[in-house]
């Protein structure tokens, strides 16, 4: 469907059986979260060989783990033999391998399958052949992002290409070094809503003068309801009397060293499709991650990042992590409140979009595309 205009300052918003449909969803893990570069964990994460952790990729878990040489693997989470699920916890670390706990294959770090029970008896078998599923990985940003598509797109062209079109130029987030800062806060929000309510949500500050009092007392442009993401480049500027990016306005943390002036007392939102949202602030950098578990249900994972030298300070993060802590749950509640009316008959053909919103007709375009053109359901 492409957005057709019904007035002049209103856009339709995807039907709302888009949001519950269970086909449309599958769909949606298939053509969209299976296909494209997902970003999964932490690097940091991973702190030495053998650890590990499990993530839900569209309808798959995958398991990520640090091999000794340092590097970063990923497989599907499947015992090749009868199909256990290897490892069924969400982080932890292995001494020297993964042992499938029903017949005890044994796989090394890399996948290859390194033991099994009686396997002097079965000299023909492939190790290789019979190792454990490999699935595309690359870090970027301190995240290891994978992809479980058997041609992965340009990582390039996805992900990065999705900050440069949003910032303008890829020296505005560089002078962050993402990759360097450490993990001073994570807060898991488990969302009863559509993974889409969440990037419309993000996309538009139409809602920041109702529901986000502390945001719009640090930013005062977004009372207006226009999004930074609305003009390619632009940071929403600090209140005047605001000194750091906080709940009460209060002094933040320690300024990121390789920021320009100009990024100084300025905010910065990137959505990277399909589930990564990046704040870039002039101490702190926040990155949410989405898990979509089902049509109506989302796990989003939210990290705080500073400053190494601001984490091993031990100094307070509370006002800092507080402000975003605070949006997030506004955020989170408004889809949650949406979340049960896509099923009415009321909202059959759909919301409308007001023009602070129309970009968002732009990724309901791009979702509709992707699962339309493989002839999955069509989403009206
Ligand atoms: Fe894993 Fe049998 S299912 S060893
Ligand atoms: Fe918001």
């Amino acid at each position: 469907m492409t957005s057709e205009v019904i007035s002049p300052s209103l856009i339709p918003t995807l039907p709302g059986h888009t949001y519950v449909d269970e086909d449309i969803f599958r769909a949606e893990q298939e053509e969209i979260f299976e296909k494209m570069w997902f970003c999964a964990v932490l690097s940091a994460d991973l702190t030495k060989p053998g650890s590990y952790k499990t993530v839900q990729v569209g309808r798959e878990s995958v398991l990520i783990n640090r091999t000794r040489k340092g590097e970063v693997r990923a497989f599907f989470n499947i015992c090749r033999h009868r199909g256990v699920k290897l490892c069924m916890e969400e982080a932890g670390v292995v001494g020297r391998a993964f042992q499938c706990p029903y017949h005890a294959w044994t796989y090394d770090f890399e996948g290859k399958l390194i033991a099994a029970p009686n396997l002097t008896k079965m000299p023909d078998i492939d190790r290789q052949e019979y190792g454990l599923v490999k699935i595309a990985v690359r870090e970027y940003m301190g995240y290891v992002w994978v992809c479980l598509a058997d041609e992965p797109p340009s990582f390039e062209a996805d992900v990065i290409g999705a900050i440069e079109e949003r910032l303008g130029d890829l020296r505005a987030i560089e002078g962050y070094d993402i990759a360097h800062l450490s993990l001073g806060r994570r807060i898991r929000y488990d969302v009863k809503a559509n993974w889409k309510l969440i990037i419309e949500n993000f996309m538009e500050c139409y809602h920041c003068a109702t529901i986000h009092p502390e945001l719009t007392e640090v930013l005062p442009e977004f009372a207006d309801g226009l999004a930074a993401q609305f003009f390619v480049g632009h940071g929403a500027e600090f209140g005047e009397d605001i000194k750091g990016f906080t709940v009460d306005g209060s002094e933040g943390l320690e300024r990121i060293t390789g920021i320009d002036d100009e990024q100084d007392r300025r905010y910065y939102a990137i959505t990277i499709k399909p589930t990564v949202f990046v704040n870039l602030v002039p101490d702190h950098v926040i990155i949410h991650r989405m898990f979509p578990m089902a049509a109506d249900h989302t796990i989003v994972e939210c990290d705080w990042l500073y400053l190494p030298s601001v984490v091993d300070s031990g100094k307070d993060l509370t006002a800092s992590v507080e402000l975003f802590d605070r949006v997030n749950r506004q955020d989170f509640d408004a889809c949650e409140r949406c979340q049960p009316s896509m099923g009415s008959r009321i909202y059959a053909k759909g919301g409308v979009l007001v023009p602070s919103e129309h970009h968002i007709a732009v990724f309901h375009d791009w979702v509709t595309s992707r699962i339309s053109a493989a002839g999955s359901p069509a989403s009206h």
